[in-house]
């Protein structure tokens, strides 16, 4: 069959040019976007009296089947025909006749390229929201059955004040509460249909936009049909919140990793999400996380090729636009998985409170508590009490003990204003529930912050 739009140009085009030009074996990834937005189109046409009823009824009905011919894998997806958009008016064509040439009336493929793409990112952002949201349920369960389990907190990966795990879980909740509030504005701020803006000038045709927009679930048609078929900031949207969350992941990943080697212990991975070496019959790899703070590359890579192609671009629309899809198919595909198997991860590792607990015992982590009881206590001046707990380090290293292992007497022995109340100030969960300012780590403000957050799960 001849091609749908042969114009301006007459000569059959070449094999190389169409396998160059065409988008088909990556936009069919749109198919369900396309038909929807058809659908919607011609709904709108025929209630404006530019098609028939009976024009209308064909289209719908046509259209209809060429998704279950999708569905079913019998349609043919031919090169030749460039991009979906001509495949399906095409095959449209040939199943309903003289109709199907009228449903292209009062669009054009860079009106109905926007609609699509913005369908398949709105419908993206819900479903990664969802999972974040999955994921957010599964911390905050881990985080409340640990919010007495101590274990190092670090600054520079050395140990030094004692949190619970709980906390350290709920500065991930945080993170991706922030995610799940960026893809949520993303999808309001974009929310807005494209369909009707024609070529890049509107149309001569009584259309309604409105009619369009309302039934494919937007608030509202674009303002400026310019802008609106050169616009792609929805998906650059979509590109950074997921490198964003994609940056969360990894991080927590690294985490993992690092928790699950032998040096830590402080975690277990399940077998079910674990993987063997081809040669070292005793080992487990963490090769999810690894492969989650492995993705962030892609999804970063993809952000900026999206950023490079439009910078330069006149308005409106550009071929080089065309290169807009691949990386945000990608970025999507590879952060839904990745939100599912971390969800999984977390849920079925084990944590080793006692290796935690262990940990927590090296690196004198209630120093900073010395020094403040001889301030508070003691009336000593700061820096003094510093020194004095620097020497008692010291001789706690010597003995081969923590901190808070020493003996009264021992400490006594510094300082005669050193009082019995000094062992519970020594004391690792004293230390942790000591900081018990808002946003702290003591097991009462960890428990508060796991209702704030289960309470913005409920209200939104
Ligand atoms: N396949 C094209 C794309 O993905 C659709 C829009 C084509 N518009 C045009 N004026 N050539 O961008």
């Amino acid at each position: 069959m001849a091609k749908l739009a042969s114009g301006r140009v007459t000569k059959k085009s070449s094999r190389l040019l169409d396998e160059f030009n065409a988008s088909l074996p990556f936009d069919r990834e749109l198919c369900r976007e396309d038909i929807e937005g058809s659908i919607a189109h011609a709904t709108m046409l025929e209630a404006q009296g530019i098609i028939t009823k009976e024009e209308f009824e064909r289209i719908k009905k046509g259209l209809l089947q060429i998704r279950e011919e999708i569905e079913k894998g019998e349609f043919e997806f031919n090169i030749e025909d460039e991009d979906i958009h001509m495949a399906v008016e095409k095959r449209l064509t040939a199943l309903i006749g003289d109709a199907g040439k009228k449903l292209h009336t009062a669009r054009s493929r860079n009106d109905q390229v926007a609609l699509d793409f913005r369908l398949y990112v709105q419908k993206s952002n819900q479903k990664i929201i969802n999972l974040l949201v999955e994921l957010m349920e599964v911390l905050l369960d881990t985080a409340s059955k640990h919010t007495e389990t101590l274990l190092p907190g670090m600054t520079h990966l050395q140990h030094a004040q004692p949190i619970n795990f709980g906390y350290h879980l709920l500065a991930y909740a945080s993170m991706f509460k922030r995610d799940v509030e960026r893809f949520e504005s993303s999808y309001q701020r974009n929310n807005f249909s494209p369909i009707g803006c024609a070529a890049l000038a509107g149309t001569p045709h009584p259309i309604d936009r409105e009619k369009t927009a309302k039934m494919l679930g937007f608030d509202a048609p674009t303002i400026n049909c310019l802008d609106t078929v050169s616009d792609r900031d929805f998906a650059l949207e979509i590109l950074f919140n997921i490198a964003t969350m994609m940056m969360h992941i990894s991080r927590l990943s690294e985490e993992l990793i690092l928790w699950s080697s032998s040096e830590f212990g402080f975690v277990t991975l399940s077998d079910e999400y674990s993987t063997s070496s081809s040669i070292m019959p005793q080992k487990k790899n963490p090769d999810v996380p690894e492969l989650l703070r492995g993705k962030s590359g892609r999804v970063y890579g993809n952000l900026l090729s999206l950023l490079v192609v439009l910078k330069g671009l006149p308005l409106a629309y550009n071929k080089d636009m065309q290169e807009d899809k691949e990386g945000v198919f990608d970025s999507v595909k590879n952060a839904l998985i990745s939100l599912e198997i971390l969800k999984e991860t977390i849920k079925t590792m084990r944590v080793n409170e006692e290796n935690m607990k262990k940990a927590a015992l090296m690196g004198h982590l209630t120093a900073t508590d010395l020094a403040d009881y001889l301030v508070q206590k003691c009336g000593m001046p700061f820096r003094d009490a510093y020194k004095i707990t620097g020497a008692l380090v010291v001789e706690a290293e010597k003995k081969g003990i923590d901190l808070s292992q020493m003996s009264l007497k021992d400490l006594k022995n510094v300082d005669s204003s050193i009082g019995d109340d000094i062992l519970e100030f020594l004391d690792l969960r004293h230390s942790m529930n000591a900081r018990d300012s808002f946003g702290g780590t003591s097991t009462k403000q960890t428990q508060k912050q796991i209702d704030y957050f289960r309470e913005w799960l409920k209200r939104r």
